[in-house]
């Protein structure tokens, strides 16, 4: 079973306040194989294994994955199934592209097949947010809705700001509303630039939670300026209007300097980005590290090229 990662378009961190964040799945996911059914192991446990990370957890061990697998198993009220599942990432861990919400849909939908479960997409939506309040404390839920609905989508307090009308579903998340929206026209192209600078989002959120309390006027007048920033850029790429889009993205990474998410790293890969001929840019995820998003449309490949020449690892995803 597979689920997908995702890019933070628009509305890191405010979305966590409820104001509107837009994001987009990802080809590349996490992907989950039975490699043993209970019949085929002499195992009483349900064990994972994480080739690439070179590690095994069961459910009576320690550790984030271990309780993730926990929560699965204790909401299946039947005997568990022992097993063994290889989990492979297609995006790096850590780094801004949802791998943690992906794992948790992914592996959610593998352990309710193994139990005969057929669950609807909205129960497996509130088991991967549950998981992720382990991953991430207080997440908005985009990331999970993402990885499990795939496609773009925009999340929001629906008491405080409306989804729009073109909203193809909306999922109602613990504390938000996340809306599906439609395809765009054209496939959109992204560069996403790895600055392998590890961070972990529990930390950066609770660090923009320090900030926020000590001066709640200021701040919250830049989350709402970056909570104006999601539904206008969906419309900007539906109308194809790509420098306007661009610039809203750079004007989106500075406004998450002001949250202090960026770091020199990132701010290095937006500069060298903007340089190399991307119209805009702007970290995705929590920031801290991770990930970098830059839009060159019709010259991706000379600006990735440029960049690969300076030291960064990228790769072009498409997002529609
Ligand atoms: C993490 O991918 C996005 C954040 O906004 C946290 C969240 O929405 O749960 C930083």
């Amino acid at each position: 079973m597979r689920a997908y990662g995702k890019i933070i378009l628009f509305g890191e961190h405010v979305v966590v306040y409820g104001y509107p964040a837009l994001a987009a799945a990802l080809c590349a996911g996490v992907e989950c194989q039975i490699s043993k059914k209970s019949s085929e192991t002499n195992s009483k446990n349900i064990i994972l294994d994480f080739p690439q990370l070179k590690f095994k957890v069961t459910q009576n061990d320690s550790g984030t994955i271990a309780d993730a697998l926990r929560i699965i198993l204790n909401s299946i009220p039947l005997p568990h199934k022992p097993c063994e599942i290889i989990v492979r990432s297609e995006i790096p861990f850590r780094a801004g592209l949802g791998s943690s919400a992906a794992l948790a849909v992914a592996l959610s939908k593998t352990i309710l097949s193994i139990h005969e479960q057929n669950w609807e997409l909205s129960r497996i939506n509130e088991l991967a947010y549950l998981i992720e309040q382990i991953f991430h404390g207080t997440p908005s839920g985009i990331d999970n809705t993402v990885a499990n609905y795939g496609g773009l989508c925009l999340v929001a307090d629906t008491s405080k700001y409306q989804l729009p009308d073109f909203v193809t579903q909306k999922i109602f998340l613990p504390k938000m509303t996340a809306g599906l929206l439609p395809k765009f026209s054209s496939a959109i192209s992204l560069i996403v630039v790895n600055t392998g600078k590890d961070r972990d989002t529990k930390k950066v959120v609770e660090q923009v939670r320090i900030l926020y309390q000590n001066n709640p006027s200021y701040y919250e007048s830049v989350f709402s300026e970056i909570g104006s920033f999601a539904i206008k850029g969906y419309q900007l790429l539906q109308s194809q209007k790509y420098q306007e889009f661009g610039e809203l993205l750079n004007l989106n990474h500075q406004n998450l300097q002001k949250l202090n998410v960026s770091c020199p790293e990132l701010d290095k890969a937006w500069q060298d980005a903007r340089d190399a001929g991307a119209i805009g840019a702007k970290l995705t995820g929590a920031g801290g590290g991770g990930c970098l998003i830059a839009f060159a449309p019709n010259k991706e490949k000379e600006v990735m090229e440029q960049l690969k020449n300076k030291g960064w690892n990228c790769f072009l995803s498409q997002i529609s």
